[in-house]
């Protein structure tokens, strides 16, 4: 299935209608959108605006009313929908993970699912184990009530890898767990993500964790409609509108300065100054300016020499329009 490719393929929604029995309006309301092969996409909106119900079509645990779903070019619709699963990672916040399976069983139920020999499942177990930085020799035989929520999560993870399939979706995966443990969660999957190369559509209601995810982001609104759909760096430098606003919040030069890193700014200064704060080349310019206010500085040291808070300013603005307006 999908070629068998276990990088990302490209899925296509087109006029991706769903209408629950009942309800005065579609859950889901004629949406068409690319999400583009080995990208990370990640689906932001308020709860009750259709995350969910867009993501369950595309594994086929809802049924669309109408519309089309192409995966990888194939037609996800005139698919098996047990066979369809298999090939497509699921993770979710509520994990669901079976309590009389062990860790290792749980993560090698698909994997079995499709033949895999033994041996093979147990080096993919290993793997996974430690890929989601749980030590196998200690979590491999335990049952899921012998776990933290954040590990359970972590195996939730895993086991949505187990197959390598080319296509992820999750829905709100990190969100049971605490600010340490998601935080952690979070870089953890941006560098199995670089390494991966999957095709991933990832829910959540929170913009922060969007930002710091998504090569894309879709900003929905009711009906599962697009308010804006671009790179994060895009929607903070142009939000489509107040509503798109609205989800950046107040802080929107910060939240540009953390997408940036020390490595992007160019340092006049090159002479290195031991005695100033350092930081390294994937430091990002909010933590490097958060350094500078916590030392009453206004400089910092890079790998490369010298980085000013002007430099910083000039990094993130001020914006055009505002500059035009700045002799006020
Ligand atoms: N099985 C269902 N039957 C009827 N209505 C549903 C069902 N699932 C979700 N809905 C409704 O569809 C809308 C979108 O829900 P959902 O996709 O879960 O949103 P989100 O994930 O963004 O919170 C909501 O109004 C919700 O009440
Ligand atoms: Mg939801």
């Amino acid at each position: 299935m999908f070629d068998r490719d276990t990088e990302g393929v490209r899925i296509e929604l087109r006029a991706l209608t769903k209408h629950y029995p009942g309800q005065p309006a579609p859950a889901v309301d004629n949406v068409t959108m690319d999400i583009p092969a080995g990208e990370l996409v990640v689906f932001v909106g308020p709860s009750g605006c259709g995350k969910t119900t867009t993501m369950k079509m595309i594994n086929r645990l809802v049924e669309p009313t109408s519309g089309e779903i192409r995966i990888g070019g194939q037609d996800v619709l005139s698919l098996d929908p047990d066979e369809l699963r298999r090939h497509i990672g699921y993770a979710i916040q509520q994990v669901g993970l079976f309590p009389h399976l062990t860790v290792a069983q749980n993560i090698g139920l698909v994997p079995k699912l499709l033949g895999w020999p033994q041996a093979k499942i147990d080096d993919r177990v290993e793997e996974l184990l430690a890929l989601v930085s749980l030590e196998p020799s200690t979590f491999r035989g335990r049952y899921p009530r012998q776990l933290s929520g954040g590990q359970q999560q972590r195996i939730g993870v895993a086991r949505a890898l187990a197959a390598d399939p080319p296509v992820m979706l999750m829905d709100e995966p990190f969100g049971a767990t605490d600010p340490i443990t998601r935080e952690h969660l979070q870089n953890e999957f941006v560098r199995l993500q670089r390494q991966l190369h999957k095709t991933i559509i990832f829910v959540t209601h929170d913009f922060e964790e969007a930002i710091k995810l998504g090569d894309r982001i879709a900003v929905l609104r009711e009906g599962s409609h697009i308010a804006q759909y671009d790179t994060p760096a895009a929607i903070l430098d142009a939000p489509a509108d107040d509503y798109v606003a609205g989800f950046i919040g107040q802080d929107a030069t910060l939240k540009r300065l953390a997408l940036m890193r020390v490595a992007d700014v160019p340092v006049t200064d090159t002479i290195p100054d031991p005695a100033l704060p350092q930081v390294s080349a994937d430091t990002t310019l909010r933590e490097a300016l958060d350094l500078m206010l916590a030392h009453g500085t206004d400089r910092c040291g890079t790998p490369t020499g010298v980085l000013s808070y002007a430099e910083l300013c000039a990094v993130v603005g001020p914006r055009p329009e505002e500059a035009m307006t700045g002799d006020r």
